[in-house]
């Protein structure tokens, strides 16, 4: 069994199927703080350093909500531009520094491995947060969470699950994380529909080529919507050459309620790790849907705060200590109850 208590995350591939059932057991397990029933101040006194070198919303955020829903402190650096990497300083300087004030740190960066560079100077655990076209391995692991929770009323696990893949598959760290770990499971069926330019990287195809999976590349939606779960993805406009070659894809695979009801099942769930860019010109995923049951984008990023608490909890090696750390709600709280089934 993996210890995490002390350990980097910093790609999916660290993971087996045991880790990761342990880490989304004790995501559920924070189901009650995040839902302000109850307070757990089990890192009351810690100092989490969220290093944002790239745009974020959900992914800075619940990382530190979920750090201060444990109790702990947050300080938070955004854009390359507010550090001193912007004077010349390398990531190894940078990370000595930054943990030597830290007790874990989480990062995101616009350059591939950028984040296993850096940890290499930390000396407090670092989390990736994302490293350019590189991984997502947080984002990855809510979204295996999500899909877990919401095919369970379903009678559907993850072993046997069908999910399409759309948008720009090249580009897009959360698919290539996503994938790596689905490739744990048995008996699953990939879909990718993308523009032939925007594909699946070999590297990540051959992953799952290796697991036996069974996967159906394509560039076309007509036919291939009949899954379980439909991963929609935004060009990464920010990872192309020039924005023009990114005009050349936005807009060509949008999700509407015309389209899901043409091709999806009645259970197919919508997920997306979000932003969605609903700019007309893009509008992959249109508000059409907003009020579909199976559109679970927005219980998709609430899971985050889960599954970030639950990594906390383990490289800070309190995830047996939770109960003992419990304390009431003292006020009123507004929060509408978390769809997770898990
Ligand atoms: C994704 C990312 O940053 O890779 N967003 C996120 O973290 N939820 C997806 C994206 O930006 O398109």
């Amino acid at each position: 069994m993996m210890i995490f208590e002390g350990d980097h995350i910093l790609s999916v591939s660290q993971f087996d199927r045991d880790a990761i059932g342990k880490i989304l057991t004790v995501s559920a397990q924070m189901t009650p703080y995040a839902m302000r029933q109850k307070r757990c101040h089990v890192l009351e006194g810690a100092i989490l350093n969220n290093l944002f070198f790239e745009p974020s919303t959900r992914t800075r955020v619940s990382f530190g909500s979920a750090f201060n829903l444990l109790g702990g402190f947050v300080r938070e650096t955004v854009g390359q531009e507010n550090s001193s990497l912007a004077k010349g300083e390398s990531l190894f300087d940078t990370a000595r520094v930054i943990s030597g004030y830290s007790d874990v740190i989480a990062m995101r960066h616009p350059q591939m491995h950028s984040v296993s560079e850096f940890a290499k100077g930390s000396t407090v655990p670092v989390i990736n947060g994302g490293d350019g076209a590189n991984e997502h391995p947080t984002q990855a692991l809510l979204d295996l969470f999500t899909i877990q929770s919401e095919m369970k009323p379903h009678g559907k696990t993850l072993d046997g699950i069908h999910i399409t893949l759309m948008g720009d598959l090249k580009h897009g760290r959360t698919v290539h994380s996503l994938s790596k770990l689905l490739s744990l499971y048995n008996d699953v069926h990939i879909t990718m529909i993308a523009p032939k330019a925007l594909q699946m990287p070999d590297d990540v195809l051959s992953v799952l080529d290796n697991a036996g999976h069974k996967i159906t590349l394509t560039d076309t939606v007509e036919g291939n919507l009949a899954c379980d779960v439909i991963y929609q993805t935004r060009i990464q406009q920010e990872r192309f050459a020039s924005p023009d070659e990114a005009e050349l894809y936005r807009g060509h695979f949008s999700l509407n309620k015309e389209v899901y009801q043409q091709y999806c099942q009645k259970h197919t769930v919508i997920m997306h790790p979000l932003p969605r860019d609903s700019r007309p010109e893009a509008n992959e995923l249109d508000n059409d849907l907003n009020d579909f049951e199976n559109l679970a984008i927005f219980r998709q990023a609430q899971n985050g705060v889960l599954v970030r608490m639950a990594l906390f909890a383990l490289t800070l090696g309190v995830e047996n200590k939770l109960n003992q750390y419990e304390k009431p709600v003292t006020w009123h709280s507004q929060k509408s109850p978390l769809a997770t089934n898990y």
